[in-house]
């Protein structure tokens, strides 16, 4: 029997009729949530990404600002205005669109966002927090795949996990959400000598590695729930994820596709993270 398909978009539709309504709430309070995005320089995908993100906060009733800078903004231009954004009392969430030019420090400007306005969840204190067990703003694409587990009543307590990549942005943060609900968790890297020994111990196995067709259906093991966080291009340009949906649908007893899987939900937990902010900053 094939796996159940979870379906990133119908549970990012259903995620934003509520969060639609956590909005609305706020804006009855005169806290209308607000999310500046910055995009340094004209790199075409990130152009989309932000464009999308805009129109995401519009739709719930959101307030974006979008910064478009030139690629020859100086380092010190961006921290001004990360600053002036922090100072904001509107501006409850802060964006900077990676990648940046190269003659910019990322990582001093991810720094430079307030925490508690940092909704991708990039910067240092949230990454703390998160391995505390404390999550302030968890990182959008990992807090998605949570959201899609928990939408199929998925359990995690006493599963073993396994994540394909280790990047700071989704499979360290993913690692940590899934040991934070008491999984076994395993991280597989580039390096690691026999992926497949890992993948088939998985009841759980997130992949986030960009390589295409790199989980083909001999490394899952029956029943397991797999999820697909690649966004590949092909030679023809389509989006293809980094497991073999057609064959591995066959023996999991869960798959997330590509596109239409955690894609549509990363966005979605920004905008959550965005309100969260909101609700914060209220509070105070
Ligand atoms: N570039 C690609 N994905 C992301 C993301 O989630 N956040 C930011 N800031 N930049 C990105």
């Amino acid at each position: 029997m094939p796996a159940i398909l979870i379906d990133g978009n119908a549970i990012a539709r259903s995620e934003r009729v509520l969060l639609k309504q956590r909005a609305g709430a706020l804006v009855a309070r005169g806290v209308t949530p607000g999310l500046a995005v910055i995009l340094v320089g004209e790199d075409p995908a990130s152009q989309i990404y932000v464009r999308n993100k805009a129109r995401a906060c519009a739709e719930l009733g959101l307030r974006s600002e979008v910064l478009t800078l030139p690629a020859t903004t100086t380092q010190q231009t961006l921290l001004e205005q990360i600053a002036r954004l922090n100072a904001d009392h509107a501006t409850h969430g802060i964006l900077v669109q990676l990648p940046l030019p190269k003659h910019i420090d990322a990582a001093a400007v991810v720094e430079a966002i307030a925490a508690e306005k940092d909704v991708d969840g990039f910067g240092l204190h949230n990454l703390g927090a998160l391995v505390a067990g404390r999550a302030l703003f968890p990182p959008c694409t990992p807090f998605g795949v949570m959201r899609m587990l928990e939408h199929h009543s998925i359990a995690l307590a006493g599963k073993d996990a396994v994540v394909v990549g280790r990047s700071n942005i989704v499979g360290k943060p993913m690692a940590l959400m899934l040991l934070a609900k008491d999984a076994t968790v395993s991280i597989c890297t580039s390096k690691t000598t026999n992926l497949a020994q890992h993948t088939l111990l998985a009841d759980v196995l997130v992949v986030a590695a960009g390589k295409p067709k790199l989980v083909s259906a001999a490394m899952v093991k029956p029943g397991a729930v797999v999820i697909d966080v690649g966004t590949n291009r092909g030679a023809d340009g389509r989006l293809v994820g980094d497991v073999d949906f057609e064959a591995v649908r066959e023996v999991a007893g869960y798959i997330s596709p590509v596109p239409g899987g955690v894609g549509p939900m990363t966005i979605t937990m920004l905008l959550a993270n965005t309100i969260e902010a909101a609700q914060r900053a209220a509070a105070r």
